[in-house]
């Protein structure tokens, strides 16, 4: 019998991410004040972010080597095994030999805390000892808290509003772990007041919890704010998924042609794919497929500008694919998925031709989450279904050209915090979304004009 699940030993954690910055063949556009529209230097982000977190967000080198205290809490869960998804692939009869990096082990349950612990600890070694965030689903969130609690820091959590009312389970996480949540928009931030006051009812989105964060990080010197996803450090510390991945395609003597994760802000998708664009830099073929939510496409149907990170035009001018940051998404229930822009890094990716874009809508993503869980036992979150439903449609693919390719995806989380999702979805209470296009036109009208 071949084996099922790959797996390395603790030893086998890698040493050192792998940063891609090194390698892509044109430089990632820089990060402009939002005043000046000129490039950031150090000295604008250190009001905001850990001094070592700032060397990496810009840092040239190919390797970055992980602290030894990094590694130590990882190893609680890592490395994540490699799972071969034979029953998926029987059910599908498809000659495809599908693959998933099971991100769902660590204790959080999602690859977030690969970022979260690197970021407690370099601000701990600057003498931060409170942290603030966002989060949508609470996924980010439970892992910030979780890592604050490992260093013996505080951890502050604005919550997007619709999630905090659909997630209670990842709130009581985060007060485990030791953190306070609040819901989003709030009325303890100047920015929450203001969101408020302008839409009492609205839902509240990953941009409005920014705004918060940033404002509560700001206004105390012994705190420092933490972003989830979407700059070039965290998907840096994600890389250790891909590193992992390349060690056990080589023990499985297998390699990928097409590569997948779901994209919220593209933290867990780069995890998985840039150690492995580094080898189609170097000549060969494989594809790599970003899938979002129709309901909030922002590679999809999104323009390649720059534009704020937050609703409020605090944060520097970021250049990538954007809805533009007044765009505010439906309340899916994958609300790691609702967020405006996409990871500069990924975005240029986009740009240049290596990286592909998808969109699903929520019903046929929960259908492929469903034929997961029944085939390969694990339930999806919801998120990590819109990776499953590109897996699923390529699996057909294969089946249908006859061809024997090999697929690996990021199983980015479990669902088990989810199952008021599910609940709907199996009642028939669950609806497709496809954003129109009128408001996302005019929500890029309001783009700042920087070329
Ligand atoms: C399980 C899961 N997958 C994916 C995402 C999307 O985030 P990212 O694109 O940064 O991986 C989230 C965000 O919360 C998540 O919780």
């Amino acid at each position: 019998m071949s084996s099922k699940r790959v797996f390395l030993s603790e030893s086998d954690q890698p040493t050192a991410w792998y940063n891609l910055q090194a390698d892509l063949p044109k430089p990632v556009p820089p990060p402009l004040h939002p005043a000046t529209n000129q490039p950031l230097g150090p000295e604008d982000l250190a009001p905001i972010f850990a001094m070592e977190l700032i060397k990496q967000e810009v840092s040239q080198e190919r390797w970055i080597g992980i602290p030894d205290e990094v590694r130590r809490v990882l190893s609680i869960w890592r490395p994540s095994p490699l799972t071969r998804a034979e029953n998926l692939e029987k059910a599908l009869k498809t000659p495809a030999r599908i693959y998933f990096k099971d991100e769902s082990h660590s204790p959080p349950g999602s690859h977030k805390p690969n970022t979260a612990v690197a970021q407690a600890y370099y601000n701990k070694q600057q003498g931060i000892n409170r942290l603030t965030t966002e989060t949508g689903a609470g996924q980010w969130g439970s892992a910030l808290c979780f890592a604050c609690k490992m260093f013996e820091m505080e951890c502050k959590v604005y919550m997007v509003k619709c999630s905090y009312e659909q997630k209670p389970y990842r709130r009581s996480m985060m007060q485990i772990w030791g953190g306070s949540v609040t819901p989003s928009p709030s009325d303890e931030t100047e920015a929450g007041r203001k969101m408020l006051a302008a839409d009492p009812d609205t839902p509240g989105s990953l941009g409005m919890a920014i705004s918060e964060a940033v404002e509560a990080a700001v206004s105390r010197d012994d705190t420092k704010y933490t972003l989830g996803s979407v700059l070039n450090h965290v998907l840096l510390h994600q890389s250790i998924i891909g590193l992992e991945a390349e060690k056990q395609f080589e023990l499985a003597e297998d390699f990928p042609d097409v590569v997948i994760g779901c994209c919220g802000g593209g933290s867990n998708f780069a995890g998985l794919a840039f150690p492995f664009i580094r080898h189609r830099l170097a000549g060969k073929e494989i594809r790599f497929v970003a899938t979002e939510p129709c309901s909030c496409p922002t590679m999809s149907r999104g323009q390649y500008r720059y534009d704020f990170g937050d609703t409020t035009m605090l944060t520097p001018l970021i250049k990538m694919f954007t809805l533009g940051h007044s765009f505010v998404p439906p309340g899916i229930h994958a609300g790691g998925l609702r967020y405006h822009g996409m990871a500069p890094m990924i975005s240029l990716g986009a740009e240049l031709g290596i990286i592909e874009a998808a969109a699903y809508h929520q019903l046929e993503c929960f259908d492929a989450a469903r034929l997961f869980a029944s085939t390969e036992g694990i339930i999806p979150a919801p998120e990590t279904a819109h990776a499953i439903r590109a897996v699923v449609n390529e699996a057909e693919r294969c089946r249908q050209q006859g061809k024997e390719e090999c697929i690996v995806f990021n199983f980015s989380g479990h669902g088990l915090c989810d199952l008021g999702a599910y609940d709907r979805y199996l009642a028939g209470e669950l609806e497709d979304y496809a954003y129109p296009q009128e408001k996302i036109e005019a929500a890029i009208a309001e783009l700042p004009q920087v070329e």
